[in-house]
C-alpha cells in the first residue's frame, strides 16, 4: 500500500499545519475587526442541496454517494447552500443583517492543476439581509483586507468586479438577441485567456454580428481603462431606468470602498467586464481577487445572490458572500516570503541528572507544576545522560532546560539554562517555580 494522500489530497505535516493555522488565524482576526462572527454546518449534505442551485460545473465535481440509509448525499463542493439553508431554517429569529464566516474543508473531483486540489479549506464570508450597495463595498473590502493583513500589497492583488445586470444592460444597448447572452457570458469568462479573433468568432457563431462584437469589445475596454463609461440606451424605457439603476449603484460601489480603503478605489478594485462567476446563483455585483502578475488561479470570488435563500426554502431575503481559499493563497504567500509562521516552541525542557526512580519522580513532580501554571513542558521517558537530554531539548525548540540535580531531594536546588543564550542559573526549586 502507498504511504501517499490520495490525489488532490493533502497530509498536513507539523510546518504545513503551523502555515494553515497562522492563515486561519489571520482570517478569523480581520473576520472579528468587521463584526463577522463564525459557524459551521454539516460537510455532509443532500446531494440535491447542490444540483439544484450550484451549477453544472460544481455538480459535475461531486463526491456523492448513497448512504446505508438509502439517500444521495454529497461532501461539501463549497460553503453557500449550506449557509443558505441554515439561515432559511431560522430566518425569521435571527438578527438582521447576518454576518457570518465559517472556514470549512471543502471536497471538488477536480481535474489537477496549480493551484486547484480536491480538497481546500475555504474561507466564506457572508451577509444576508441587506440589499444595499454599501454591504458589496463592505465584503469586498473585507477580502481585500484579509490578504493586507498577510503582507499583501497593492502591487501583489487585485479585486476586479462585474455586474451581470450591468452586462446585459451593455448587450441590449447593442441589441445582442436574448437567446445569445450565455453564450456571451461563456466567451468573457475567457476573454483574457484567449485571442481577441477568437474570441469575436465565438461571437459570431453565437449569432452576434461582428458589429456587435467590436460594440461589445469597445464598452470591454472602456470599462477597464475608464472605471465606467456605459450608459443606458436599449430603446425599451423600462430597461433603461433598471440599468441606470445598477449603473448608480456602481459608482456608489466604488465611492464607499475608496472611503473604506483609504486609498482611491481604482488601486484596489478594477471594473472588468470579463468577471462572470461559474456559480448559477449570482445576481449582482460579483468579484475575483487575483495576483496582478497573473499567475496564478484566483485567490477569491464572490458577489451577490439575492434569490438563493428563497430556492432553499426561506423567505425571500437578499444576500452576499465571498469564498477564499488556502491553497492559491498559501502559494502566493510562500513566494513572497510572507509565510514563515515555524513551529510552536516549549517553555521548559525538564531534565534529571540522576536515573534513579526519585529523579524520574522529581521530573514528572515538577513537569506537572509547570504545565499547571500554564507553561508548555515536555522531558524524557527513559533516562540518558545530560547531554542527549539537552539535545532532545533542543531538538523539541525549548527555550529552557530545567535540570533536576543528583541530591534534588536533598538541597532542592534546580539549574535552569537558556537554550539560546547558554546561560545557566542553579536555584532554589520553590523560590523559581513561585515566579516561573
Ligand atoms: P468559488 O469561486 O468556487 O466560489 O471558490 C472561491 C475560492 O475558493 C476560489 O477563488 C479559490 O481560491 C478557492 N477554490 C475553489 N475551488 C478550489 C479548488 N478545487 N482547489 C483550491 N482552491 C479552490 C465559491 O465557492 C462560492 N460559494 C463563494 C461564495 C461565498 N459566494 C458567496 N459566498
Amino acid at each position: 500500500m502507498s504511504t501517499g494522500a490520495l490525489p488532490g489530497f493533502r497530509d498536513f505535516y507539523p510546518l504545513e499545519f503551523a502555515e494553515r493555522a497562522a492563515i486561519a488565524q489571520s482570517w478569523r482576526d480581520v473576520a472579528h475587526r468587521y463584526g463577522f462572527i463564525e459557524y459551521d454546518g454539516p460537510p455532509l449534505e443532500p446531494t440535491e442541496l447542490y444540483t439544484k442551485k450550484s451549477g453544472e460545473e460544481i455538480v459535475g465535481q461531486l463526491y456523492t454517494f448513497t448512504d446505508k440509509g438509502g439517500r444521495s448525499v454529497a461532501l461539501r463542493p463549497e460553503m453557500t447552500p449550506t449557509l443558505a439553508r441554515m439561515v432559511a431554517a431560522r430566518a425569521n429569529a435571527l438578527p438582521k443583517p447576518v454576518r457570518w464566516f465559517s472556514i470549512p474543508q471543502l471536497f471538488r473531483y477536480e481535474r489537477q492543476q496549480r493551484g486547484r486540489l480536491r480538497e481546500h479549506f475555504q474561507l466564506n464570508v457572508d451577509i444576508v439581509g441587506e440589499a444595499d450597495v454599501r454591504a458589496d463595498a463592505e465584503l469586498v473590502c473585507c477580502a481585500l483586507d484579509m490578504l493586507r493583513a498577510l503582507g499583501l500589497s497593492g502591487e501583489d492583488i487585485v479585486a476586479r468586479f462585474s455586474d451581470r445586470r450591468v452586462l446585459n444592460l451593455i448587450l441590449m444597448n447593442h441589441r445582442v438577441p436574448r437567446d445569445a447572452f450565455a453564450s456571451v457570458y461563456a466567451v468573457l469568462d475567457k476573454f483574457h485567456r484567449q485571442p481577441r479573433d477568437a474570441s469575436a468568432a465565438k461571437l459570431v457563431s453565437a449569432g452576434l454580428t461582428a458589429a456587435q462584437a467590436d460594440a461589445l469589445f469597445a464598452d470591454v475596454d472602456r470599462v477597464a481603462t475608464s472605471g465606467g463609461g456605459i450608459t443606458a440606451d436599449t430603446g425599451d424605457a423600462g430597461e433603461d431606468r433598471a440599468g441606470a439603476e445598477a449603473l448608480a449603484a456602481i459608482g456608489r460601489y466604488q465611492e464607499y470602498v475608496g472611503a473604506l480603503l483609504g486609498a482611491p478605489s481604482r488601486d484596489w478594485v478594477q471594473w472588468d467586464l470579463s468577471i462572470v462567476r461559474g456559480l448559477a446563483y449570482y445576481t449582482g455585483i460579483v468579484f475575483e481577487i487575483f495576483d496582478r502578475r497573473g499567475q496564478l488561479r484566483a485567490i477569491c470570488g464572490g458577489g451577490r445572490y439575492d434569490g438563493l435563500l428563497a430556492a432553499a426554502g426561506g423567505p425571500d431575503l437578499p444576500a452576499l458572500g465571498f469564498g477564499m481559499g488556502d491553497v492559491v493563497l498559501t502559494e502566493l504567500l510562500r513566494d513572497r516570503g510572507l509565510l514563515q509562521p515555524g513551529l510552536p516552541r516549549l517553555d521548559y525542557w525538564v531534565a534529571a541528572e540522576g536515573d534513579d526512580a526519585e529523579s524520574a519522580t522529581a521530573v514528572n513532580t515538577l513537569a506537572g507544576q509547570l504545565r499547571r501554571a500554564g507553561k508548555s513542558v515536555e522531558y524524557a521517558f527513559r533516562w540518558s545522560s545530560l547531554g542527549r537530554q539537552l539535545k532532545a531539548a533542543s531538538t523539541a525548540r525549548a527555550r529552557r532546560a530545567v535540570i533536576v540535580k543528583r541530591d534534588a531531594a536533598a538541597t532542592s536546588m534546580v539549574t535552569v539554562k537558556d537554550l539560546d543564550t547558554g546561560d545557566e542559573n542553579t536555584v532554589r526549586l520553590d523560590s523559581w517555580i513561585a515566579q516561573a
